[in-house]
């Protein structure tokens, strides 16, 4: 992993000024936040520069306002949330640059925290731009990155900042960077990786990725149906890309020579309507799916199997759930699988990373989270690094 500076690299910064790029985009309800982990994983980095007495300003980016300010994309729609997880008051600044922020700068003590408005009220943010980065930076010391959710961004307070003032990584980056690096960067074979979800075409780049870094790709939820349809299996009803059955025979064929074993289920749980605990219920080997059935879950002697390859590897890297998890009973290989993860994690023979979209969640539905080795809550950030892409916000810290 390239290096890159931490908070322990930094002198004293009594009365310093400190810009923290921190993720405040929190999935709303009624004005308030429905969910606070992002602003929880911030909180470290932004306590221990305010304890070591900098003047704290929180950047952040809220929705896509497109350039052009909005009242309901206002961070200001955050700073309750935030102050509630800090335990501290905050002081919201209405501009990023210029004399009002520069005097709102002014006015706080060190150790305080401000935090400012919606950097995507700026067209400057997402284009990029050097001189509204500068304008950013006129008024403060150095520059804190601990977004690594968007971190895939390449815009002005993700990447630009760190060519303008000093750069550091935040507590939470750090722990991110060194987590993910374990899993795929330097990790200890053998390594497996699982990877569910609806589509083939929205993984296509992941998968390509890993079948050239991994032991054991295990491929699970609706996209499994596009390969086993590639393999000739007859999928029913099941959602499948039928498409794109030459593709996953290519991925199938470049983890054949680069040693890699894709592992599809050989028995799945099966319905002729998707609805929780339908009638139509059964279990059956892939072969024996009926034309007007679809395929929901993997079965059990195939979740059983997986569980003993889990066993055989060092690493798990895992996106994307195995079923229909939302739906019961169709939760049930995605559960079985999560918890012999965290079980091997817990008696020490495997390092367990998980993130992106809707694995927080299976993982939280299997009472796991506190259990795995790190669980990182970016999205679209998680997903291109498993794709093996540099993150621009990553790259700019590590120059
Ligand atoms: C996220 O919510 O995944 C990050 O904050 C990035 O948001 P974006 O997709 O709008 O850039």
């Amino acid at each position: 992993m390239a290096g890159f500076k931490t908070l322990d690299d930094l002198g004293d910064v009594t009365g310093k000024v400190a810009l923290v790029r921190v993720d405040l985009n929190l999935p709303m309800k009624d004005g308030s936040a429905t969910d606070v982990t992002r602003v929880e994983a911030a909180k470290p980095t932004i306590l221990e520069l305010s304890e070591k007495g900098a003047k704290v300003i929180l950047l952040a980016h809220f929705g896509r306002p497109k350039g052009a300010r909005s009242s309901v994309l206002s961070t200001s729609m955050v700073q309750g949330d935030v102050e509630r997880v800090l335990g501290k008051e905050i002081m919201f600044i209405p501009e990023v640059a210029g004399p009002v922020a520069a005097q709102a700068i002014g006015i706080l003590s060190a150790g305080d925290i401000g935090l400012m408005d919606n950097v995507r009220f700026w067209p400057g943010e997402e284009a990029n731009d050097a001189e509204f980065a500068k304008a950013i930076a006129a008024n403060a010391d150095f520059y804190v990155n601990d977004a690594f959710s968007a971190a895939h961004r390449a815009h002005a307070t993700t990447e630009g900042l760190a060519h303008v003032l000093p750069a550091y990584a935040g507590r939470a980056m750090e722990k991110e960077l060194k987590a993910l690096d374990a899993a795929l960067g330097t990790p200890q074979p053998p390594v497996a990786a699982v990877v569910g979800g609806a589509k083939v075409s929205t993984k296509l780049a992941v998968l390509e990725n890993l079948v050239g870094k991994v032991q054991h790709l295990i491929i699970g939820g609706g996209m499994a149906n596009t390969f086993l349809a590639a393999k000739g299996v007859d999928v029913g009803k099941s959602l499948c890309e039928h498409d794109l059955t030459d593709t996953a025979n290519a991925i199938m064929a470049r983890a054949d020579e680069s040693g890699c074993t894709v592992h599809l289920p050989y028995d799945v749980v099966v319905a002729k309507e998707f609805a929780a605990n339908p009638p139509s219920l059964r279990t059956c080997n892939v072969h024996e799916v009926a034309a007007d059935e679809m395929i929901l879950d993997v079965g059990p002697l195939a979740t059983e199997a997986l569980g003993d390859v889990l066993k055989t590897c060092a690493t798990l890297v895992w996106n994307g759930p195995m079923g229909a998890f939302e739906t019961p009973p169709f939760d049930a290989a995605t559960v079985a699988l999560a918890r012999m993860a965290a079980a091997l994690t817990q008696e020490g023979s495997l390092i367990s990373v998980a993130g992106g979209g809707d694995t927080v969640a299976a993982l939280a539905h299997a009472g796991v989270t506190d259990d795995v080795t790190y669980i990182s809550t970016a999205g679209g950030a998680f997903l291109e690094w498993m794709e093996g892409k540099e993150l621009p916000g990553v790259a700019a810290l590590s120059k």
